[in-house]
């Protein structure tokens, strides 16, 4: 099977303008080359100018589309006031908000300083709150409608996780917005959803998630019922869809895209398949005998 295939058709995101936060690297970069192949143009923001506009040369090169560097730290409110105008100035308006940017790293909580849980709580929480009233009041007194909002939020804030619990956090956070934001602005005609990745990798999120040898020690595509990791533009496929006028009537829904990793870790009995094929006979046997007794 091909999981590098483009799914939606040419042209499928032209006329839209999408903000895309931490569009510089991994994922967002991955979704932003995809939108801009699409007919898109696309104003990627982040801290770090240079990291963004590398990004934008080398995906402006590869699409032939345009695409945009908006420094940004998507904590500070005034920060985003003043991306959101800038991105307004530089495409003319904006149609969709692609929350996800994020900070993360491992760490068991009781090593945590207070700053340390603040500081992801405000990058993803804080983050996607600050971008979302921005454009969406913005939005809203214009009376600007057809918007859409895809916050990027993890399989664990349903969940729960140990030694991330921050983004654990603050990514339940991101998700309690998407769904109450979806009903509250629709009538204004803004639509929000999620998606909640499973492992894709990228440098940032394996840098410090899996330091060192942690990468060979936790091979994560074994965690995962189709053993494998993602493509990052499966993920670009599906984010694409969720912000085109396709999914016009999905509305405060989360997809999940993780290969079944989640359900594999929540059902009781799946360790079961680690028992070889032989041993089932001699399984089934003892329960059997076991009638009438
Ligand atoms: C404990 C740590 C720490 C660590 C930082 N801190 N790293 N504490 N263990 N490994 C503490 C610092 O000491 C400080 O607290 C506070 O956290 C803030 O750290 P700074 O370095 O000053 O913050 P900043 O420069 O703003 O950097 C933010 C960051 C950094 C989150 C720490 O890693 C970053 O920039 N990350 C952005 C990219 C990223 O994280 N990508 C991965 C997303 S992956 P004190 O008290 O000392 O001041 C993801 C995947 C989810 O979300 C699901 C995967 C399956
Ligand atoms: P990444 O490359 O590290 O992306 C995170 C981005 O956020 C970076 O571009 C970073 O840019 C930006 N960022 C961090 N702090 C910021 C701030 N204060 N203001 C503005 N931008 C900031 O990691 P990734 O793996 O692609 O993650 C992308 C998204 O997918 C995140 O929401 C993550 O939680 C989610 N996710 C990833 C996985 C996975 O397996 N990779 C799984 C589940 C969910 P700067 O450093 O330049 O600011």
């Amino acid at each position: 099977m091909n999981f590098q295939a483009k799914m939606l058709r040419d042209d499928a995101l032209k006329n839209k303008n999408i903000v895309v936060t931490g569009g510089g690297s991994g994922l967002g970069k991955a979704m932003t080359k995809y939108f801009l192949e699409l007919g898109a143009q696309v104003a990627i923001t982040s801290r770090n100018l240079e990291k963004l506009q590398t990004t934008v040369k080398e995906l402006e090169e590869e699409t032939g589309g345009k695409c945009f560097a908006i420094q940004c730290d998507v904590r500070l409110y005034e920060e985003v006031k003043q991306m959101r105008d800038e991105a307004i100035k530089q495409m003319g308006s904006v149609d969709i908000l692609l929350n996800n940017a994020a900070g993360n790293f491992i760490s068991p909580t009781e090593r945590l300083s207070a700053n340390a849980f603040d500081t992801i709580i405000d990058i993803v929480l804080k983050g996607s709150k600050n971008c979302t009233l921005a454009f969406g009041k913005h939005w809203i007194d214009q009376k600007e409608t057809n918007k859409t909002v895809l916050n990027i939020v993890t399989t664990y804030a349903w969940t729960g996780s140990a030694y991330v619990v921050p983004s654990a956090t603050a990514k339940a956070g991101v998700l309690a917005m998407t769904r109450s934001l979806a009903v509250e602005w629709a009538k204004y005609g803004i639509r929000f959803n999620a998606v909640a990745p499973g492992p894709f990798p990228t440098k940032g999120a394996w840098d410090r998630l899996l330091p060192g040898n942690l990468k060979e020690k936790f091979d994560l595509a074994q965690k995962v019922p189709l053993k494998r990791v993602g493509e990052h533009q499966e993920l670009a496929n599906l984010a694409a869809y969720l912000v085109s006028d396709f999914s016009a009537y999905v509305n405060g829904e989360v997809i999940t895209i993780d290969g079944g990793e989640w359900l594999k870790g929540a059902g009781q009995f799946n360790l079961l398949e680690d028992i070889p094929s032989e041993m089932w006979d001699m399984l089934e046997e003892m329960i059997r005998k076991k009638k009438n007794k």
